[in-house]
């Protein structure tokens, strides 16, 4: 594949958070992300926080050039992270110690992650999450109950990442058509979206959904991109 069509491929690191060796952040955040970092009681939670925006400003640079300190990542009014200026569609997510970002020339993008080793109660999440065809799917007797749920869970989180509404939106209206033994597939294309499923091993499961473009990917180890700083 040409170097131009990588670059029209959506670049996605994952990275775990490794121990509990603080991260340096010498110049890496806004003022913003620093404020908002400070608002973070969890150690766990503040570090992916600034693992992630760490990750996001190094991958936007592999994408555009430039000093990835004076990248600025900005939030709209829902959340939804944008660099400031003209720059590429990112998104990020973390679960326990991993940390996820995605950097595109497309329009818009959401990503998730779960694993499957969460605290998990499938009959109290099938109805929040799903239709009823959808949960028809997930219930399925064949034992696979929690995988699929986590499954088309990281295709709505990633659709409704990429729409910029999160959880506002019921996760419902965001309809999969789910025939057994196939891989979900949004129902018509009213938003316009494409999905791809991420393979990150070991129990992880993710999803990218992309806006305005194709859902070519390639995945990439973070803690490569760190340890070249
Ligand atoms: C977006 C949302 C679905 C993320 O869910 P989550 O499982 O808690 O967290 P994840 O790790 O998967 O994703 C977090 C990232 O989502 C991104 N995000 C937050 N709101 C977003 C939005 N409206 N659109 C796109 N991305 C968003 C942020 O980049 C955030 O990471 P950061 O704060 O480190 O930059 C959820 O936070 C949400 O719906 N927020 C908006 C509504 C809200 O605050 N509701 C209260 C809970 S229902």
């Amino acid at each position: 594949m040409s170097a131009e069509n990588l670059e029209f491929m959506t670049q996605v690191w994952s990275c775990s958070l490794g121990g509990d060796a603080p991260l340096q952040l010498d110049g890496w955040l806004s003022d913003d992300e620093i404020s908002h970092l400070s608002a973070l009681k969890l150690p766990l939670t503040a570090k992916r926080f600034a693992l992630g925006r760490i990750l996001a400003k190094l991958g936007i640079a592999q994408l555009d050039g430039g000093e990835p300190k004076q990248i600025q990542i900005v939030t709209d009014s829902l959340g939804k992270p944008h660099v400031a200026g003209d720059g590429p569609a990112i998104s990020i997510a973390h679960r326990d110690h991993m940390v996820i970002v995605a950097v595109s020339r497309a329009q818009s993008i959401g990503v998730d992650i779960e694993t499957m080793t969460g605290a998990f109660d499938v009959g109290q999440l099938v109805p929040i999450a799903c239709n009823p065809d959808e949960a028809a799917w997930v219930r399925a007797p064949d034992g696979g109950e929690l995988e699929r749920l986590l499954r088309l869970w990281t295709l709505k989180e990633a659709a409704l990442k990429c729409l910029g509404q999160g959880l506002r939106r019921d996760p419902r209206e965001i309809a999969f058509l789910c025939p057994l033994g196939a891989e979900p597939r949004l129902g018509g294309d009213p938003e316009d979206m494409r999905f791809a499923g991420l393979d990150l091993g070991q129990g992880w499961l993710g999803a990218l959904a992309v806006r305005g473009g194709a859902p070519d990917f390639q995945l990439h180890d973070g803690a490569a991109l760190l340890a070249a700083l």
